[in-house]
């Protein structure tokens, strides 16, 4: 097939059919950090498909392909850790692609095929892929740009796969507008990107400080100002700043992918869906609405300002309905928050067999657990009758309390004698403020100390070299005590590989 012929390299000479564009300079004036999340992940999205019934392709050997893949850090932190599969990643401008391509040489995937192309320019032959992603793009382009996304996904997704699409969302959008329309103002005579960075976070603190008369809905205000003022100034420049910033109400986007011949499968985060939190009569009447009506009356609801979406071909899709069963095929982790709640010794809200389920995958992590060996060990030591694992899986997982996915990956839970870090990781903590765990966690991991250890844990020095070429504390007689406590935090991150 003719991407796989192209090489790292001679995809650069790949015509740009943007040059000039004013947005692709933007991004090569302000660089966007790609940032890891488990909901961009292809295991994520085929663990969904597949608890809907889809018949999706197996992660381990997938084709994945990323719309706009900015600087490829997400993108080669997932190939990084799938070796067999393959991924395409294409963006307009040449900075992002150039600092991709380095991070892809320096880490050494060869898995990974980077080329600088506009979406509405796709090659027809660049094939078709298991699972597709778009971040950052539908709603920061152009309305005749944007025509061109379902459409490509369509094209290139294969029969049975999920594509995933994040947007700004109406109505809450309506809200960050009132920020993203002062700030435009404000800058409106400054033409470089990067110039108008410094005089929006001086109009931001200015209207950020309250009023003596303030209304609770000019401090609800206030509060979305001071939200948009602790943005990075990535996310400042390509979201709040963003020339064109244009979010739309689900019921469109869901027309959208539909005149493509694409369906809306589910989000990307299973509590994003959850009716639990709303009242009886509330939940009544979503429970009578089809389920694009639902999900956009949800969104009224919760004033909703951004989705993650899964979408597949209209023909793979027959019911859309959550089959219990397809769990015990799963692996489950602690998701985050119980991960914190756990550390800061706080309990969750929650029945004790659940609380049984979550105690086990705490003393598991940061292995997975197969969801079938916790289904056994329940039936074995059952005393009473109880809920089926299955339900309550499902149960947690809806309420974001753990991650389920398709298959274990290795981890290392102890160091060994020269310790190895996972080398997306390694490389992005030289400059990204956020790094990938190995499970696509995003790790705001502040210690400096604890970054320079992970940046040299290529796994070819001894932990005596690595006292030695870390100094400071790590010198004398605390060194390798201090350094084991190190390791520890790393391996607690699922940073280590076995
Ligand atoms: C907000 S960034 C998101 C980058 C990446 N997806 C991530 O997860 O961080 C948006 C990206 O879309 C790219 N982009 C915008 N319009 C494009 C187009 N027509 N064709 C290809 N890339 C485009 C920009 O160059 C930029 O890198």
């Amino acid at each position: 097939m003719h991407c796989e012929a192209r090489t790292l390299s001679d995809s650069a000479s790949t015509p740009n059919t943007a040059t000039g564009d004013a947005l692709a300079a933007s991004y090569d004036d302000v660089p966007y950090t790609s940032a890891p999340s488990p909901a961009r992940h292809p295991e994520r999205l085929a663990t969904i498909g597949q608890l809907l019934g889809l018949d999706v392709p197996p992660v381990s050997n997938c084709r994945v392909l990323e719309l706009a893949c900015g600087d490829g850090a997400s993108l080669l932190s997932i190939a990084a850790t799938l070796p067999d599969a393959h991924f395409v990643g294409v963006d307009f401008a040449a900075q992002p692609i150039a600092r991709a391509r380095r991070m892809a040489d320096a880490i050494g995937v060869a898995n990974v095929e980077l080329m600088q192309l506009d979406i509405r320019a796709l090659p027809p032959d660049l094939g078709r892929f298991d699972y597709v992603i778009a971040h950052g793009l539908y709603s920061w382009i152009r309305a005749e740009v944007r025509a061109h996304l379902m459409p490509a996904i369509a094209r290139h997704l294969a029969p049975g796969g999920v594509a995933y699409v994040s947007y700004n969302t109406l109505p809450g959008s309506y809200m960050r507008a009132v920020v993203w329309d002062m700030l435009k103002y404000h800058t409106r005579e400054i033409a470089d990107t990067h110039g108008k960075l410094v005089p929006a976070r001086a109009l931001l603190e200015l209207v950020a400080t309250p009023v003596a008369t303030d209304s609770a809905g000019q401090q609800a205000m206030r509060s979305e100002v001071r939200d948009t003022a602790q943005s990075s100034d990535a996310a400042l420049a390509h979201d709040d700043l963003s020339e064109p910033n244009i979010p739309v109400h689900f019921h469109q986007f869901a027309a959208d992918a539909a005149r493509a011949g694409l369906a809306f499968l589910a989000e990307a985060h299973a509590n994003a869906m959850t009716v639990a939190g709303l009242a009886p009569h509330v939940r009544e009447t979503l429970a009578r609405l089809d389920r694009i009506s639902r999900e956009q009356y949800l969104d009224f609801i919760y004033f909703r300002r951004f989705r993650e979406s899964l979408v597949c071909h209209s023909e793979a899709l027959s019911r859309a309905v959550v089959e219990p069963a397809r769990t015990l095929r799963l692996h489950a982790l602690p998701s985050l928050e119980v991960r914190t709640a756990a550390a800061r010794g706080e309990g969750n809200a929650m029945d004790a067999q659940a609380s049984a389920i979550v105690r086990v995958l705490l003393e598991r992590w940061p292995q997975s657990v197969p969801v079938a060996e916790i289904d056994a060990r329940r039936k074995r030591d059952a005393t009473q009758a109880s809920p089926p694992t299955e339900r309550l899986v499902l149960d947690l997982y809806g309420a974001g309390m753990i991650e389920l996915r398709t298959a274990p990956i290795s981890i290392a839970r102890v160091a060994g004698e020269r310790p190895r870090a996972f080398s997306a990781a390694r490389w992005l903590t030289r400059d990204h403020e956020v790094i990938p765990s190995l499970y696509h966690a995003p790790l705001r991991y502040r210690d400096p100390l604890g970054r320079a250890l992970l940046a040299l844990l290529d796994g070819s020095r001894t932990r005596a070299e690595l006292c030695a070429e870390l100094g400071g504390p790590f010198a004398g007689a605390e060194g390798p005590g201090r350094l084991d406590r190190a390791l520890g935090v790393l391996a607690g991150k699922a940073l280590l590989v076995a």
